[in-house]
């Protein structure tokens, strides 16, 4: 007897719910919102990935708030990481299977619960990491790597001057020059992280007082110290995210040969929960500017990037990994972990510039409970 339709025809695979914070279009932090919605099955070449963590990064605010070129125009979920474990593989996908740990790469998607993304993009996480260690680390430590190496050209020996040493990029440069044997000089933006850094990660990484400094309108006389400390007359890589009053004097500081690396410019952040239209064109008018001809005899050059041109260079990825894994072996430091409901707290205490090491969105957390 034949059986029904039902029994004979393959059954197709079905979406499965997710969670996911969207924003309708850039320009304020308070349009992020959370919504569940169907997650169809991955297509040919993707991995679906049940996300257990997610890693939280400066240009997350910077792309909700409108500020990140890189931002796509209209509705788009933030996030640049996670890590999870695979749940199902679409056709053509040999290298995964159900079960295995990864870390996923996202040009944005990053902030749910689950999502589908091209196999290409997903690197094994190391055994004894946490599944948080592993979503604090692709984005960080790749900048710390590429700018580093590719662009400063850090050799052992050579001094180097870290901004925002203490924060998720920093702590992944300052662990990058331990292992290239060159010597560090840290600039935090608080008392607090200064004490912090010494303390936590001074011997590990060649610390003094002298070379950890406060960032202020004296760091002209601080930088002078610290490079008196070292014996050095200049610094061979400025590795620089803020972009503020310290381009200046950090660059005049470059000895001959010397690269002025610039991937950033926290100095741009707003303090609330949307751009001062009037404070930005303020600052951007009265943005430190360089004159190339004098580049020239000076002997000093400035690179700059976005790693996000990667996220399109997949066929590159292995080799970045590998060659970021090598150079930064260790896990990151995880500062905070928040639960994946609480994304608008993680976000608001990584836009105050307070936060030390990486923060961490974490689906099975429970919330934290609303203030009374
Ligand atoms: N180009 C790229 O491919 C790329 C990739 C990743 C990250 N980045 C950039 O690298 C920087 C570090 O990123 P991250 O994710 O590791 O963040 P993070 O360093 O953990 O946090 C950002 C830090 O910026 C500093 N900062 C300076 N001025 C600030 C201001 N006005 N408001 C708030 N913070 C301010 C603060 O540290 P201190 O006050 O201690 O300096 C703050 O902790 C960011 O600028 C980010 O945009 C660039």
């Amino acid at each position: 007897m034949l059986g029904s339709m039902s029994d004979t025809l393959p059954s197709k695979p079905l979406a499965t719910p997710r969670r996911v914070w969207s924003i309708p279009r850039a320009g304020s932090l308070s349009r992020l919102a959370l919504h569940t919605e169907p997650l169809a099955p991955p297509g040919s070449g993707e991995v679906q990935v049940e996300v257990t963590a997610v890693g939280v990064n400066f240009a997350d605010v910077f792309a909700c708030l409108g500020l990140y070129s890189a931002t796509p125009s209209g509705k788009f979920t933030p996030g640049l990481e996670c890590a999870g474990r695979v749940r199902s593989v679409g056709a053509d996908v040999d290298r995964w299977r159900p079960g295995d740990r990864v870390m996923v790469l996202t040009r944005f998607g990053g902030y749910a619960t689950a999502l589908n993304a091209s196999a290409a993009t997903l690197w094994p996480i190391p055994e004894s990491w946490s599944d948080a260690e592993a979503a604090a680390y692709p984005v960080q430590a790749l900048t710390a790597w590429y700018g580093l190496t590719a662009l400063g050209n850090a050799r052992p020996g050579a001094v180097v001057l870290v901004q925002s040493a203490a924060g998720g990029v920093g702590l992944n440069a300052l662990q990058a020059l331990q292992t290239l044997g060159a010597r560090a000089v840290a600039v935090v933006g608080s008392a607090a992280k200064r004490e912090w850094l010494i303390g936590q990660y001074g011997g590990q990484y060649g610390l003094t007082p002298e070379t950890v400094i406060v960032r202020s309108p004296r760091l002209a006389a601080d930088l002078d110290a610290a490079l008196a400390s070292l014996g050095a007359q200049g610094f061979d890589v400025v590795f620089d995210a803020v972009y503020g009053a310290d381009f200046e004097p950090s660059f005049a500081r470059l000895a001959a040969e010397g690269r002025h690396v610039l991937f950033g410019a926290a100095d741009f952040m707003s303090v609330g929960r949307r751009p001062n239209p009037l404070r930005l064109a303020w600052q951007y008018l009265r943005r430190p500017r360089l004159d190339p001809l004098a580049m020239i005899s000076q002997n000093r050059g400035l690179l700059a990037f976005n790693l996000i041109w990667l996220w399109h260079e997949a066929s590159r990825l292995p080799e970045a990994m590998r060659g970021t894994l090598a150079l930064i072996p260790n896990p990151p430091h995880i500062g905070g972990c928040y639960a994946f409901e609480d994304a608008q707290a993680a976000l608001a205490a990584i836009q105050s510039g307070k936060t030390m090491g990486k923060l961490v969105l974490e689906p099975h957390r429970a919330a934290e409970p609303a203030a009374e």
